[in-house]
């Protein structure tokens, strides 16, 4: 993959033999190609841009999706939360287009594993394809209901973004090493209330619930404030951990 970086700031990951057009004008599959990361190229309408290598969210900014994903701040937490490493086995649900299971990937590298349940084919082929294109290959996408069995054991982390993730606790449990994770993503506080209670009823330890607020700085001239637009309420994470 190369992603190349137009005048006006805009990206574009592109796949090796693919041809670029955009109103900036068109770039050849054998230019584009032939550059190396760092090098400017010329559309035929004189554009410049800048060839750079890709990395995870730069692919995930324009990978295909179908609903909702998971903001970084909040999958930030989640590997930051569990310790998540090279060599960890993580099983995740659902997919969706596949942001945290791509991100969970990247980060345990090829000695580990992350298998992704998706209840619908639609979304689980979107996943799939974009794990493909992504270019890694521990990331199995399961079609899948979750709620009908956990095939794997001994895993590091259970993450959980669908409705009523506390239905398979129990199961979740049987399926974690001793000091593994189970995080859920809820965006409704009854979801994780009862997260809480139901975990806590298993015997799980470290249980917490976490919302996270973004907020950035506005650099002016006249002097420097928070934005007064701010990324507020997405989801609240809850993490519990198996004894
Ligand atoms: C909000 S999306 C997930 C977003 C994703 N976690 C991410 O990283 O961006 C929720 C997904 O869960 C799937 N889902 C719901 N119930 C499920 C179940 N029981 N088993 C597997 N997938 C399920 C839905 O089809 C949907 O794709």
């Amino acid at each position: 993959m190369k992603m190349i970086l137009d005048e006006r700031g805009k990206k574009y990951v592109l796949k090796l033999g693919e041809e670029f057009q955009s109103d900036l004008g068109i770039i050849k599959a054998d230019v584009l190609d032939n550059a190396e990361v760092g090098d400017e190229v010329k559309s035929h309408l004189d554009h410049t841009f800048k060839i750079m290598k890709p990395n995870i969210n730069d692919f995930i900014d324009i990978m295909d999706r179908r609903c909702s994903i998971l903001l970084k701040k909040d999958i930030g937490l989640v590997l930051a939360h569990t310790g998540l490493g090279a060599g960890s086995k993580v099983v995740d649900a659902g997919t969706g287009a596949g942001a945290i299971a791509l991100n969970f990937g990247n980060v345990v590298g090829s000695e580990g594993h992350v298998y992704t349940y998706e209840i619908r084919e639609d979304f689980a082929e979107v996943a799939k394809k974009n794990i493909g294109n992504f270019g890694i290959e521990n990331v199995t996408v399961k079609n899948q209901n979750i709620k009908d069995g956990i095939d794997e054991d001994n895993l590091d982390l259970v993450f959980l973004d669908l409705p009523k993730p506390f239905e398979i606790f129990e199961e979740v449990w049987d399926s974690l090493n001793v000091g593994g994770w189970l995080a859920v993503y809820a965006p409704y506080i009854d979801q994780a209330k009862l997260s809480y209670r139901v975990a806590n009823k298993l015997g799980f330890y470290d249980i917490e619930i976490i919302e996270l607020l973004e907020r950035g700085l506005e650099i002016r001239q006249q002097g420097v404030r928070p934005k007064t637009r701010m990324v507020g309420h997405s989801g609240y994470l809850l993490f519990a951990r198996k004894l």
